[in-house]
């Protein structure tokens, strides 16, 4: 098996090679003068590759989306046996649906575009997993839960939560590594201004409340339900996310909210404390 990324994945890749043994081919990838994207594979072999090729990559920003495209043509015409696209951070994973007529259905469109040179995809705790039916080949979502589980293991944490029902599962997957219970977070208005959230179920009052979701992007969630957990007595709040966005300069303000932010490193960020490269090479392995 060989192992390939694109630009920003390449620490990533490296390692997922060396944890499972495959051989890393460095990719060759510049700009030329009107900035478009130049990628080469040296190989090593002028016949191209006779082999299974694994190639891990986001689709977010839209530059590494292309590069993804690029790249994944460039396996097929080198003959690659078969093609496995791991996506750390699938962007475009919430335009899932038609929100409003007329709107494309992004996540579907591009999956279906990636469908056509890859033949395996595995991506990582995908917004909405509905969305994978729209690739034609094999596909695996898996989770990076247990590895930020294990990140919150000596923080004495009380109690996960989900900032939305359709979050629970995620919020149990870590409750339950971290042997404590578990709850999602329901908003009831008050008034035309006023919303409280507050768990469903659950007393947050004294406790040490985990946070999780699978993207922290501006914030705003994670920051709202900090802030009224720690209203309702809550003695310390961690926000743990898989791909950590943080659009518009969010990594400040989620520290004044919370007292500890982590993501994984599917997003490079100052919180990426969590390496995406275990995760994958479990799958890829199969273990
Ligand atoms: C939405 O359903 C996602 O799971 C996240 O909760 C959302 O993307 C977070 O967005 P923000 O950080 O902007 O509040």
């Amino acid at each position: 098996m060989l192992i390939t990324s694109g630009r920003e994945k390449i620490a990533t890749a490296r390692k997922v090679a060396e944890i499972i043994d495959a051989r890393f081919i460095d990719p060759e990838i510049k700009r030329f003068p009107d900035d478009e994207l130049y990628v080469r594979l040296d190989t090593g072999d002028e016949a191209g590759i006779d082999d299974d090729v694994v190639l891990i990559n986001n689709t977010y920003p839209d530059g590494d989306l292309v590069e993804t495209l690029l790249l994944l043509g460039l396996l097929k015409d080198l003959g690659a046996e078969s093609t496995t696209l791991v996506i750390p951070y699938f962007g475009y994973a919430r335009q899932d649906k038609r929100f409003k007529a007329g709107e494309a259905v992004s996540a579907c469109s591009i999956l279906e575009y990636l469908g056509h040179r890859a033949d395996r995809l595995i991506t990582i705790d995908l917004h909405a997993p509905s969305v994978l039916d729209s690739f034609p080949g094999e596909v695996l979502d898996i989770t990076a839960m247990h590895a930020l589980a294990n990140r919150f293991g000596g923080e004495g944490v009380d109690m996960v939560l989900a900032p939305d029902k359709g979050a629970l599962a995620r919020a149990e997957t870590v409750a339950k590594d971290l042997q404590v219970e578990w709850d999602h977070l329901e908003k009831t208005r008050l008034s035309g201004t006023e919303v409280v959230m507050k768990p469903k179920e659950l007393d947050a009052g004294g406790k040490r409340v985990l946070i999780v979701d699978d993207i922290i992007s501006t914030g705003g969630t994670i920051m709202r339900a900090a802030g009224q957990l720690k209203e309702q007595g809550a003695s310390w709040v961690g926000a743990a996310s898989t791909h950590g966005l943080y659009t518009g300069g969010a990594i400040p303000k989620l520290r004044d909210a919370c007292d500890l932010v982590v993501s994984t490193d599917s997003l490079e960020s100052e919180t990426s404390e969590v390496e995406i490269a275990d995760v994958i090479a479990d799958a890829l392995s199969g273990s």
